[in-house]
């Protein structure tokens, strides 16, 4: 089942880390770190070519009000994003009953291997459950990404299936791995 967020009130403090909404000024930021080629295409987008690429998305993200931007506390910068989706889970009859979001996220090339996106999804993680009252979080990877696979299995999630994801901006599909995470299971285990 989906339910509409809107995180433009929501800030979250990690220790090294401050999620929050987007704001226009971020534009270099985001530039910087989305026109490296091989950061976005393993997430299914293809690398920002220019500043405009990243100010239209950057909009997208204001206007649709899902997507955290990710700042790194100590060099006071946006290194990445964090967004709550649409579930391919809402259309799994095990689970089209829960109120879902699929999490999506990227980082920084300069900042990968430090455990900075596991700190951001275990922080979204309780903000979705504790907060937004979620029954479940979906999350995928390509089948080759083992840099986001080890993130999902540090975050807790389960392996559900294989499937399908056509990028329609790289105009490619890929196999792909679909992971759930489920708040009952989350309190079972605590
Ligand atoms: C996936 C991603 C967010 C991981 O973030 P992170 O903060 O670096 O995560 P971690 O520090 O926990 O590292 C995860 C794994 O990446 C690998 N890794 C670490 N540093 C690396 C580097 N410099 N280069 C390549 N892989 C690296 C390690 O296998 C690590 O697993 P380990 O902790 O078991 O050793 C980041 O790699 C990224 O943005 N990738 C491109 C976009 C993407 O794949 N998004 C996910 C789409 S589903």
């Amino acid at each position: 089942m989906d339910i509409k967020i809107d995180i433009s009130d929501t800030v979250i403090e990690t220790d090294r880390l401050i999620l929050r909404p987007w704001k226009e000024t971020d534009v270099n930021d985001l530039f910087e770190y989305a026109s490296v080629e091989g950061v976005g295409e393993m997430a299914g987008w293809k690398h920002h070519e220019s500043i405009e690429a990243s100010r239209a998305i950057l909009q997208a993200f204001i206007i649709e009000k899902n997507v955290f931007a990710i700042v790194h506390k100590e060099d006071n910068k946006v290194i990445g994003s964090l967004g709550l989706h649409r579930s391919w889970a809402e259309y799994d009859d095990e689970y089209a009953h829960l109120k879902v979001k699929e999490i999506g996220f990227v980082l920084s090339k300069a900042y990968w291997g430090r455990g900075l996106m596991p700190e951001a999804v275990k922080a979204v993680i309780s903000f979705c459950f504790e907060k937004l009252g979620l029954d479940a979080l979906t999350v995928s990877h390509f089948i080759f990404n083992n840099q986001s696979r080890r993130v999902i299995e540090k975050c807790g999630f389960s392996f559900v299936k294989k499937g399908q994801y056509h990028a329609k901006l790289l105009q490619k599909t890929f196999e792909d791995m679909k992971y759930i995470l489920l708040r009952q299971s989350r309190v079972a285990n605590k």
